[in-house]
């Protein structure tokens, strides 16, 4: 098996609230958080697949681009996630973008020879979320 991924960038604004909780438990498990804010953060996109016979390429890397652009960039880049139809009722920390992500892009990736293999999304520099469909 031969792993190929794909790193792009969006910027994106968040609370991160349970609506179900006080504002006292909210700041209590959120933080700062809890406040509008925004992050710019890296999804990478890692497929896993055998290389095709007549290209050698597990996916021409051109290809996964667009589909990372046209199925989540132009989804999430320069929105407030909480408005989104995919975080409806979900609260947008990085884990749930990356499970939400997943679900998106592996309904457009797997092909004959690949299977999307994992979303990582870095929130920060040191912090990421990796999902892979488990
Ligand atoms: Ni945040």
């Amino acid at each position: 098996m031969i792993y190929i991924t794909r790193r792009e960038h969006f910027s994106a604004s968040h609370v991160l609230e349970n609506i179900n909780l006080s504002k006292e438990k909210n700041i209590e498990l959120f933080g700062k958080c809890n406040n509008f804010h925004g992050h710019n953060y890296y999804i990478e996109v890692t497929l896993a697949g055998i290389p095709h016979p007549d290209s050698s390429y597990v996916m021409d890397l051109k290809k996964l681009k667009e589909i990372i652009t046209n199925e989540i960039l132009n989804k999430v880049d320069h929105k407030f996630l909480n408005e989104l139809e995919m975080f409806r009722n979900v609260i947008p920390t990085t884990e749930n973008m990356a499970m939400i992500f997943w679900k998106i892009l592996s309904e457009k990736i797997n092909v004959d020879n690949v299977k999307l293999y994992s979303v990582r999304i870095y929130e920060t520099e040191k912090n990421f979320v990796e999902y892979r469909g488990e």
